[in-house]
């Protein structure tokens, strides 16, 4: 395992920052129960176990950040209404909902953690450039899953899922970019930019996740146009 940073640089974190980290911070620190549970009851043991080490890399990113805020002189705090927000609606129904909405916050965090990962901050850098990586993983992880998972959905459902998924988690990057405006500019960023970016990213685990819209029918197209052609056995 990567030893941890040197904390005893310290840290000079903007207020603004200071409070983003510590509502991101809660964010990260569930202890993943409900996930488990529902993980072990899809009765796939290699599944469940990569959910047990999902959870353990993202109670490291709460230890990290707490560190990180400690470093700075700054206390954790124990809960935020975003939180108990995000937590109700993850458990409102089964795995599936449980890992759409989360992978919204992966999403969400990818951009996060990518513009503090920009900060003049050594620290702050170097903790958000480790949180960034697992993230990325995270989010690859979540998307293929769920694509398996809505795989034998009729293509018609899968469509309208992924639009009112999509429709939520935009909902959710707004939410985040009023929330932590002041945290995005204190490190350069705008409160647009990170929406744009964020919804780029939503746009794309979509079409990765539910195989539909434009974007992806054009692809089957292109593909097929492609193959077409040269396939010997059609000539035959
Ligand atoms: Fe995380
Ligand atoms: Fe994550």
């Amino acid at each position: 395992m990567t030893s941890d940073p040197d904390w005893t640089v310290g840290s000079t974190l903007p207020p603004p920052v200071v409070a983003s980290l510590q509502r991101f911070q809660v964010g990260e620190s569930g202890d993943g129960a409900g996930l488990i549970t529902l993980a072990d009851a899809a009765g796939d043991p290699n599944y469940a176990r990569a959910v047990r080490f999902f959870v353990a890399e993202e109670q490291n990113h709460a230890r990290l950040l707490a560190e990180l805020l400690r470093a700075g002189g700054h206390p954790t705090v124990s809960s935020h209404w975003s939180d108990r927000i995000f937590v109700r609606c993850r458990r409102a129904l089964g795995l599936r909902c449980e890992m759409l909405v989360l992978s919204t916050a992966e999403l969400v965090a990818l951009r996060y953690y990518g513009a503090l990962a920009e900060s003049s901050d050594a620290l702050l850098r170097e903790v958000s450039t480790r949180i960034l990586e697992d993230e990325v993983h995270h989010v690859r992880f979540q998307r293929d899953r769920l694509s398996d998972g809505f795989a034998r959905t009729p293509s018609f459902l899968r469509t309208v899922a992924g639009f009112l998924w999509q429709a939520f988690a935009v909902a959710v990057v707004v939410v985040v970019a009023v929330d932590h405006g002041p945290a995005l500019r204190a490190v350069g960023t705008t409160r647009g930019v990170f929406i744009v970016e964020c919804c780029r990213l939503v746009a794309d685990f979509r079409i990765g996740v539910f195989g539909c819209g434009v974007d992806s029918a054009l692809r089957r197209l292109r593909r097929s146009a492609e193959v077409e052609p040269t396939s010997p056995a059609s000539h035959r």
